[in-house]
């Protein structure tokens, strides 16, 4: 937690100047160059349909839990902490999770959920400590 403490004041100084800039926190898509209007989208569409339960700093939402005693069941993974590349993305919109078991499946279908993975695999991780994470393990029928 200590080691953390500068990282997350950080964060949430710009979380607070984004809140006086526009009044709600919004999408952050100026950080990289060449974003094209598919990722635009993407990241609308991340913030109305997925903000509930993920975290990720580009698109300006904080659905994952942030203390232990806060965590709801339907809390999804810190997608600032871990990387996604497009297809594991896709199989998670579709899968609904690795695990199938919590989160939604086919919340955005089609060229929607195309251009959610792309911002997804372009923006996830840039909190990582690990590269990315595992591959979705084999489903168990459970
Ligand atoms: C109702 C809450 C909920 C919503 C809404 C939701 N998710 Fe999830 N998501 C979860 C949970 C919980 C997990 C972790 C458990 C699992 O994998 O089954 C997860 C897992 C994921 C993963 C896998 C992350 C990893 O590395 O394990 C990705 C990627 C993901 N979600 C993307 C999305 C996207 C994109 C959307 C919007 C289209 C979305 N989620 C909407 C709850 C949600």
């Amino acid at each position: 937690m200590t080691r953390r403490a500068p990282l997350l004041v950080a964060l949430l100084a710009v979380a607070a100047a984004a809140l006086a800039a526009c009044g709600k926190e919004g999408i952050t898509l100026n950080a990289k160059r060449g974003d094209t209007a598919q990722i635009k989208h993407g990241a609308q569409l991340f913030a109305a349909r997925c903000a509930g339960c993920h975290t990720l700093g580009a698109a300006g939402t904080h659905g994952s839990a942030t203390k232990v005693n806060d965590r709801e069941r339907t809390d999804g993974p810190n997608l600032d902490q871990r990387k996604e590349d497009l297809n594991s993305v896709l199989f998670a919109i579709r899968n609904g999770g690795f695990s199938g078991a919590i989160m939604p499946q086919n919340i955005v279908v089609g060229p929607d959920a195309q251009a959610v993975a792309t911002f997804v695999s372009r923006y996830a991780g840039t909190q990582a400590k690990n590269p990315k994470s595992p591959p979705p393990a084999p489903a168990t029928g459970g």
